[in-house]
């Protein structure tokens, strides 16, 4: 890992913090025509049945959806700081890796604020996890070995990082919500880094297995982010007919946008370790409908 790399991000996490009190409008409403989510990013966009819904319920497929990703994101970060404070029990007090997960712990923190307070603008009741989602989160948390946590988190990371993008590139995005990706991907972009320098010196001594059994972590962390928000109770919470076939519909298209659209940089990063191999590729192709 490069010491003085991460001294620098330590440094700017430091002296430049970015508060959610401050840096968030939180004082604006929605305007009429605020959106909350892209559209391109909601489960039901693509599909016949999108042209047929009201503005009214477009926008609040939007805002329920949302208030799901934000919840879900939450959850696993904060499961995800679980996590740190025991791998922070591990490490020498004066090291720059303990030192950076303090400071990624304290930004994290906030972030779980500003989802909570976020969620309550947008009048948001986010569902609870499923069974399975619990079941497997915490588990995995609490016994699998740091680099593999590691290697989930920063492909969690990748994706909301994907997400802020289409959301601050999008002009009528609710601005609270555009103010909070950008504070989020600011300082996630600075966890990517550290993260990956991180990974990269245990991919650099992984063998065939280790590299086989990064890869199937990071797709069933994909695969775990993904499954989170297509909800059937959001479609009936918007009043379209048929909720349990439109779910259906929705969870086959978004599988299909998904790949499209947020996968690019998780594919260059797995690429980056030779982490597709005849063992893992099909189950990319097959499970996330990638195309590696
Ligand atoms: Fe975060
Ligand atoms: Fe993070």
């Amino acid at each position: 890992m490069n010491v003085k790399e991460i001294e620098r991000l330590i440094k700017i996490s430091r002296e430049r913090p970015l508060m959610p009190e401050t840096y968030i409008p939180w004082q604006l409403e929605p305007e009429a025509d605020d959106i909350f989510l892209p559209e391109t990013l909601t489960s039901l966009q693509g599909l016949d049945i999108y042209e047929t819904l009201t503005p009214t319920q477009k926008t609040e497929l939007g805002r329920h959806e949302l208030v799901q990703v934000i919840a879900s994101y939450g959850w696993g970060e904060l499961l995800f700081c679980l996590f740190m404070t025991r791998h922070m029990l591990t490490l020498p007090p004066d090291g720059v890796e303990h030192q950076f997960l303090i400071r990624e712990m304290i930004e994290e923190l906030r972030h779980q604020e500003m989802f909570a307070q976020a969620i309550a603008k947008l009048g948001g009741k986010p569902l609870p996890q499923s069974r399975m989602h619990k079941f497997f989160g915490h588990f995995s948390n609490k016994y699998l070995p740091a680099d593999y946590l590691f290697m989930g988190s920063v492909s969690v990371e990748l994706v909301t990082d994907v997400y802020g993008n289409y959301a601050r590139r999008s002009p009528d995005i609710y601005p609270v919500i555009k103010k909070m990706f950008d504070l989020h991907n600011i300082e996630e972009g600075r966890h990517i880094l550290f993260t990956k320098s991180l990974l990269n010196d245990y991919a650099a001594k992984a063998g065939y297995i280790k590299r086989t059994l990064y890869s199937y972590v990071i797709l069933f962390n994909i695969l775990f982010v993904r499954t989170m928000y297509v909800k059937r109770e959001i479609y009936e919470r918007i009043s379209v007919a048929n909720p349990d076939e439109v779910y259906r519909m929705a969870r086959k298209n978004f599988k299909q946008k998904f790949a499209e659209k947020c996968l690019d940089d998780i594919i260059d990063f797995v690429k980056e370790w030779r982490g597709f191999n005849r063992l893992t590729r099909f189950a990319w192709r097959w499970v996330l409908g990638a195309k590696v």
